[in-house]
């Protein structure tokens, strides 16, 4: 949610910082701030909004080659200039960047304040800057990595941090409990982040802290050790990561919602690529590492994700029901964390995130490993926590996602769930026909999916007709629902339009009755088995005047809707991958034409790595 990064090296650090709070504003977006130390004291420039607000703030050089940056979503105290990170200990020694939530911090400063200190926001963090400068300026003061160590064991909640000490500033404390943090290994300088893209155009050469972990990062060194005050040593190697700053550049793009619509059909081949066996009709997952006999032994398979993962679990709930017959049904991690659920010996679970970091997502996945369930993950980011959680499963290859709005990740997610559901299909009772029609079918998808993308401005048209409606109804079946459910949660979040998805076939239960002629209706209608149902569905909307948008790859009745977004025909199964995609580029234009910040919605931030 919010951005960390931090310099130690031999540049200066604040243009450092700044390009890499730049490279992170994706995840949160409402101040932004740095501190370096200068001249026995720290320098610290914050304010509230965007990145470009506290680059216009930095007037002069700043030769400091060490530092500390942050970018903020709120969740303690709005966002102010005064609540934005770094945050500062009383004597103003110790400057301390936070993503996560300190659970217990009423209690620290109630505590804190008791004590005599003085609190300069409201934040949840502040009261960690204090603990740690109040070791610090005790007599026999520690160092500040005790400081830090002994400063934890009074916190509970979330964290990744990174702590700058003004008069040892040769070196930055680091660590994490439940909030990503990674550290990139220069030439004679180190660099710490919260998420790659910040590190990405400095060096490929990183250490993911797991957590529970603390490191302490000097210019041509660091150790890793455990949190614990009788720390032990944790030796970690580096990895290489397989990106580049281009990846995270917008090229030609105008926006990284459209840029990465756009890259759909390389990113499908991508996850396709090396993965579908036409000989044997089936698909090689190699990631799961489970044989034939441990696949057919599974009697149900349950997914879990937030927000647009789990709405791909729900189609690839379907997949799997109707491709390896199966029980199999999705459920939002969210939710599923807060029940006591039954978790059963023979249910395969399968952990669905983009990002990796999503904190409910992680929260499911490591109450079904304490409880033995068997789990898969199926993630974007390699090295995220819960990639590394799950330990097995499927890797997305859709590249780094930026947009807020998730798009390629989707598309990508809902793909390897057909796969999922073809390789247990092909371990049961799948026929080599029926195998071999959905390898042939996942196969013409990326074509298929650049063949929408190329009727963009038809698309962008229809968008225009209805950008003046308030409220909009998207209505599917079966296959059609999870769509459905995307397409509005698409419009939502990035136009601010109303839009509520409904069971098509629910429709005349009881929202019918806001049907009329300023509410219009996205209906999908794929040409599969209810299809006749479905213009049922679009006969009785019409009946009361609705405005009727079908995406469709049927004929339809001549002047039965009032706008067609047209989608080519593949296997039935595969429906909902393909349907998916006008409606992006539905949702897109609306919000174009209405002038949302597209890559920024308001409220909103790339990961929810919070409760
Ligand atoms: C919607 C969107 C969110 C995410 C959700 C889960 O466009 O992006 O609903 O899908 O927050 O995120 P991940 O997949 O990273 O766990």
């Amino acid at each position: 949610m919010c951005g960390i990064v931090g310099y130690v090296g031999k540049r200066p650090a604040a243009p450092i910082l700044v390009e890499g709070l730049h490279r992170l504003e994706y995840r949160g977006y409402d101040s932004a701030g740095l501190a370096t130390p200068e001249a026995g004291a720290l320098r610290v420039i914050k304010t509230e909004g965007r990145v470009q607000q506290l680059r216009n703030l930095i007037k002069e050089e700043i030769p400091a080659p060490v530092g500390i940056a942050h970018t903020r979503w709120a969740t303690h105290g709005e966002p102010s200039d005064a609540n934005a990170h770094p945050h500062l200990d009383a004597a103003g020694r110790i400057a301390l960047v936070h993503n996560g939530i300190i659970e217990n911090s009423d209690r620290l400063r109630a505590q804190l304040t008791a004590e005599g200190v003085t609190f300069a926001s409201e934040t949840d963090t502040e009261a960690l800057a204090h603990l740690i400068g109040r070791l610090m300026a005790a007599e026999d003061a520690p160092s500040l990595e005790e400081a830090v160590r002994a400063a934890l064991t009074k916190v509970e909640g979330t964290y990744g941090i990174v702590v700058l000490d003004r008069d040892n500033p040769d070196h930055l404390v680091v660590a994490r409990n439940g909030s990503p943090i990674v550290l990139g290994i220069g030439e004679g300088e180190m660099f710490v982040a919260s998420d790659v893209a910040a590190l990405v155009r400095h060096t490929q050469q990183v250490v993911y802290l797991d957590d529970g972990e603390l490191a302490v990062v000097r210019s041509d060194e660091f150790h890793t050790s455990t949190l614990a005050v009788e720390a032990s040593p944790v030796v970690k190697s580096p990895t290489t990561v397989d990106l580049v700053v281009d990846d995270y550049e917008l090229g030609g793009s105008t926006d990284f919602m459209s840029k990465e619509i756009h890259e759909q059909p390389t990113a499908l081949a991508r996850a396709l690529s090396g993965r579908l066996n036409e000989r044997f009709a089936t698909a090689h997952l190699g990631g799961i590492n489970m044989e034939p006999r441990e696949l057919r032994a599974i009697r149900r398979v349950k997914f879990l994700g937030c927000g647009s993962s789990y709405y791909a679990g729900q189609m690839g709930a379907q997949l799997v029901e109707e491709l390896a017959r199966i029980p199999a049904d999705a459920e939002p991690a969210s939710e599923f964390r807060y029940r006591n659920p039954v978790v059963e010996a023979d249910t395969l679970y399968v952990a669905l995130s983009q990002s990796g970091e999503t904190l409910d997502t992680l929260a499911a996945a490591q109450e079904l490993k304490r409880k033995g369930g068997q789990l898969l993950g199926v993630v974007n980011v390699v090295g995220s926590a819960i990639a590394r959680e799950c330990g097995s499963g499927i890797f997305l290859h859709a590249g780094p996602e930026v947009s807020v709005a998730s798009t390629k990740a989707l598309t990508n997610t809902a793909t390897s769930l057909a796969m999922l559901g073809l390789l247990l299909g092909r371990v049961r009772d799948l026929s080599t026909a029926d195998g071999k029609r959905i390898v042939a079918g996942l196969r013409r998808l990326p074509e298929q999916v650049a063949e929408i993308l190329a009727q963009e401005q038809a698309v962008a048209e229809v968008a225009a007709r209805f950008a003046d409606t308030r409220s909009m109804f998207f209505v599917g079946r079966v296959r059609g629902w999870p769509v459905a459910r995307e397409g509005a949660q698409k419009l939502k979040e990035i136009s601010y339009v109303h839009a509520e998805a409904y069971q098509a076939s629910e429709l005349k239960h009881g929202p019918l009755a806001l049907i009329d002629n300023t509410m219009p209706t996205v209906v999908i209608v794929p040409d599969d088995e209810l299809l006749s149902k479905n213009i049922g569905t679009i006969e009785e909307i019409k009946a009361r005047s609705g405005a009727v948008i079908a995406v469709t790859n049927a004929e339809l009745p001549e002047g039965l809707v009032d706008a067609e977004l047209r989608v080519p025909r593949n296997e039935t199964e595969l429906d909902p991958i393909l349907f998916t995609i006008p409606l992006q580029l539905f949702a897109y234009h609306l919000a174009a034409k209405l002038g949302r910040d597209i890559d920024r919605p308001r409220n909103l931030a790339k990961s929810v790595t919070v409760e």
